[in-house]
């Protein structure tokens, strides 16, 4: 429920919005998106990253958050740690079971191989679920995925390792092809051609979706698919450490039983990180979108194993989080609700930013109207917010418009008796997304031989900045993609003695540095207590 002073700063909304609903808002130039970048994205202030100090990224800059957590001890002694027992004995071990995990796993049994799979929380439990705006895929006639292609690299402000870019174009509409097949049920017309809208970057309507829970229902279709097939998946097990063989091969992982809290070992011909974002650091303070287990895992693990990293320095704020009501901060409010014709809105009832400029662009601008002219509006001592103006989607639609795209949202801000169809919503970046993470070649291979990765935790695909619904594309068309070349590749490995020789270096790297914190690493949960 709106207090009075929300209801009075809503009112002059309202004042312009016929006259915004008439009005086509100027894109930016190039120029002026590089100074809105350059002045107020959290990625390019000074305070926000530091040089790490040692590793195969050494010397450059990552968020503070990240390094700390790269440049910690291991969970694990290594001189003592016992290796010699392995419970399990597999072709391919998979790390991570939200969307990349799901679908490396469903296609590495395809191909033949006996896979594990291992979440530290439960099946699913991951951004992939989150996710709710869309899908991107150039499947119509009006569309190709060179289009889509010249889409993200634009996007990503021509940073894109331009092979990665190609294979997730490329492969998108066989992927919505693979998701039909397995049951996912994407939002159609009448006569059963799928829906699609603009997301922001997007030069053609792609952006494939299942009402606004896109991520719920293809994480649906992918964990029914992955018990179908018996594959065997362990929840509430992390892992902890990679094993490398003594060709400095890799060839399982030490795992964690979070509930009996016993360590024990996976033996693998291959290994697919699949572990996801890091949104539960709060790098730079913010609130976060992600789900409660995305505390950058996979990236310590690899970076201990020799692992080069890639676009660290580069993290995505999502323009639109929820601040009010205070039970919903940093939530997502998906871009769909712009996609559909909502505006961004500030307290003099000002249109202050072309709705579906690319995530970075936009986010800077809220940033700018909220800490630097002022013209936000004040929900809390120094917590400022625009509006989102959703009643213009009924306005444009026809009435029950929102109701019926935007099911969930409407719903959650419901419960706290707030009709989004009728009053706009208070809205600021919420953090959402690492744009980098692994470098991997097209089919998810590192550089270290038999380590793969796919998913949120791998870096190049979307350069510096990554466009809606080419998220829920790439787990899977990366996840994919590693989990055939995992199984492939087990085909002819074999794995050597194993050891913990790798951390045992890192740990003496730590102390040539001269770092001698006691933290340690992975971080596996969110520490919110102090
Ligand atoms: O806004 C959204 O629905 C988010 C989608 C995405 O990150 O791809």
């Amino acid at each position: 429920m709106y207090d009075s002073m929300m209801l009075e700063s809503i009112k002059e909304v309202e004042k312009t919005r016929t006259k915004r609903l008439n009005e086509e808002f100027a894109r930016l130039t190039a120029d002026e998106k590089l100074e809105l970048l350059h002045n107020f994205h959290p990625d390019f202030r000074d305070d926000t990253q530091r040089e790490v100090k040692i590793g195969a990224n050494k010397g450059e800059k990552i968020p503070h958050e990240i390094a700390d957590l790269l440049e910690s001890k291991s969970l694990l002694n290594p001189k003592s740690f016992d290796i010699i027992n392995a419970e399990h004995d597999v072709d391919v071990l998979i790390i991570g079971a939200g969307g990349a995990g799901s679908a490396a796993a469903l296609v590495a049994k395809e191909s033949g191989a006996k896979v594990l799979m291992v979440t530290k929380l439960r099946h699913g439990d991951s951004n992939t679920v989150m996710a709710q705006g869309g899908i991107q895929a150039a499947d119509k006639t009006n569309d190709s995925p060179m289009t889509h292609y010249i889409d993200v690299v634009g996007g990503g402000g021509y940073t894109n390792i331009p092979e990665l870019a190609r294979a997730l174009t490329m492969d998108a509409p066989s992927v919505i092809k693979w998701l039909e097949s397995l049951g996912c049920m994407f939002s159609k017309d009448e006569d059963g051609t799928m829906q699609t809208i603009h997301g922001g970057g997007t030069s053609r309507k792609r952006m494939h979706f299942a009402s606004d829970y896109t991520g719920a229902e293809i994480m649906r279709t992918l964990r029914d698919e992955v018990q179908n097939k018996e594959i065997e998946t362990i929840e509430f097990c992390s892992a902890v450490e990679l094993l490398l063989d003594e060709d400095g091969k890799c060839g399982g992982a030490v795992l964690y039983n979070m509930e009996t809290k016993e360590y024990f070992i996976a033996r693998a011909k291959t290994v697919i990180i699949a572990t996801g974002g890091s949104g539960r650091l709060h790098l730079a303070g913010f609130p976060t979108s992600n789900h409660y287990g995305a505390t950058a895992d996979g990236i310590v693990m690899a970076y201990r194993a020799g692992a080069k990293l890639a676009f660290l320095d580069a993290n995505q704020v999502h323009p639109t989080g929820v601040v009010y009501p205070k039970q919903m901060i940093g939530q997502l409010v998906t871009e769909k609700v712009r996609g559909i014709g909502a505006q961004l809105v500030n307290t003099k009832g000002e249109q202050f930013i072309h709705p579906l400029e690319t995530r970075d662009v936009v986010s800077s601008a809220v940033i700018r109207e909220c800490e630097h002219r002022q013209n936000g509006y004040e929900v809390e001592e120094r917590q400022y917010a625009v509006w989102l103006d959703s009643p213009m989607i009924d306005l444009i639609h026809g009435k029950g418009t929102v109701k019926r795209e935007l099911p969930a949202m409407f719903k959650q801000y419901e419960r706290y008796d707030i009709d989004m169809s009728k009053h706009p919503i208070l809205i600021f970046p919420t953090l959402h997304y690492q744009n980098g993470g692994i470098l991997i070649k097209e089919n998810g291979e590192t550089e270290i031989e038999n380590l793969f990765v796919a998913g949120e935790v791998a870096g190049g695909i979307h350069g510096r900045n990554r466009l809606m619904g080419n998220s829920l594309l790439d787990i899977l068309v990366f996840g994919r993609r590693a989990g055939k070349a995992a199984a492939d590749k087990s085909k002819n490995s074999d794995v050597k003695i194993l050891s913990l020789k790798h951390v045992e270096r890192f740990h003496k790297q730590l102390e040539e540095a001269g770092i001698e914190s006691e933290r340690t690493s992975p971080m596996l949960l969110p520490k919110y207590h102090k």
